[in-house]
């Protein structure tokens, strides 16, 4: 094994623990679209949640700002540990104090969530106004310190425009401003920057580092990319099929101990050698509501024996270095 154990974590701020996400369907048995997920995030940290489209990420995520598709999806079983809240079973109302609040949220889709007529200084004293410690200062004060602290150039000129009137990246930074301006304690960023191009994905990565060490806050950070998590974040959380399958620290995770995540990390675009095909992951991830016996993974890997076809799927258990795999054979890897 390689890389220094990871530091012996504090109380953390998040536990997740056997979280089962179903969908109804009618009479018939709810569909899982997660089946254990299992991870912490502590305080002040940056965990990458990186799996396949359709492994459940947003699930996950939406079911840690409570806002869960309302027909149909619901939590199984499991717990959601926040600052001594269980998410997975507090109502609406305690909700309302937490989603946005004490957790902001943002998207992919948040770009399309500005509202295109009113200022962004209308738009952040809105969410600033969310902030349950208030405080004296003025919040038009604030509203330009949270241009600063996501460095926006000129604060002053683009807190009297309209979003139609900033670039994508730019949008996006308001986007951030506003999530955290009810000062949260945790962010959720699922996919903030797809549909940005490549350069502005990498300054809006590095932006919310910065905002993690201005503000102290914890960040769940999800994409599909592991490339572009891996120079923001401390930890990894791999999901596959509405799995976790690994968490790692973000050096010990160059040498997987799950063969997803060495798959995961062969068919990284950058590693791809010049003139050389690019590798992909062989075959299509199970389909929801397919989910053979024991791992989900085996069908696709080469290293799969008898007994990784039975049974329920393998809970994530700790292999030391404050590593886990869902792995049974993950000492087989180098
Ligand atoms: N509203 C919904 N109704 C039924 N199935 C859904 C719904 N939303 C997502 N799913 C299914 O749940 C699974 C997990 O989806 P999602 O969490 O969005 O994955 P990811 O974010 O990793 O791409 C997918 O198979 C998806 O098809
Ligand atoms: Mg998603």
């Amino acid at each position: 094994m390689s890389g220094a154990p990871l530091p012996v974590p504090a109380p953390a701020l998040v536990d997740v623990s056997g979280l089962r996400i179903g969908i109804r369907q009618g009479s018939r048995e709810p569909l899982r679209v997660v089946d254990r997920a299992d991870f912490q995030i502590g305080r002040g940290e940056i965990v990458g949640l990186v799996g396949e489209s359709g492994s459940g990420k947003s699930m996950v995520c939406r079911s840690l700002i409570g806002t869960l598709p309302r027909r149909g999806a619901f939590i199984m079983s499991g717990r959601i540990e926040f600052a001594g809240h269980d998410l997975a079973s507090i109502d609406e109302r305690a909700w309302r104090d937490i989603r946005g609040k004490k957790i902001g949220y943002i998207t992919q889709s948040a770009l399309a969530g500005l509202n295109p007529v009113m200022t962004i200084e209308a738009q952040l004293r809105e969410a600033i106004d969310q902030d349950l410690s208030a405080n004296a200062e003025s919040s038009a004060a604030r509203a330009k310190g949270l241009l600063d602290v996501v460095r926006i150039r000129r604060p002053e000129v683009v807190l009297r425009q309209f979003p139609h009137q900033l670039s994508g990246g730019m949008r996006q930074r308001v986007i951030i401003a506003s999530a955290i301006a009810p000062r949260p304690q945790l962010l959720v960023a699922d996919e903030p920057t797809t549909g940005l191009d490549v350069t502005v994905q990498a300054e809006i990565m590095k932006l919310l580092r910065t905002i993690q060490a201005d503000m102290g806050l914890s960040i769940l950070l999800v994409s599909h990319d592991l490339a572009l998590i891996d120079d923001v974040c401390e930890k990894v959380v791999v999901m596959h099929a509405g799995a976790c399958i690994e968490t790692a620290g973000v050096e010990q995770l160059a040498k997987p101990k799950h063969p997803y995540t060495a798959a995961l990390q062969r068919s990284r675009i950058e590693l791809a050698a010049p003139g050389q095909e690019l590798v992909t992951i062989v075959g299509r991830p199970p389909a929801v509501g397919s989910w053979q016996a024991g791992c989900r993974f085996a069908d696709r890997c080469d290293m799969a024996r008898s007994d990784c076809r039975q049974g329920d799927h393998p809970p994530l258990r700790p292999i030391g270095q404050g590593r886990s795999s869902a792995c049974l054979h993950w000492d087989r890897l180098p």
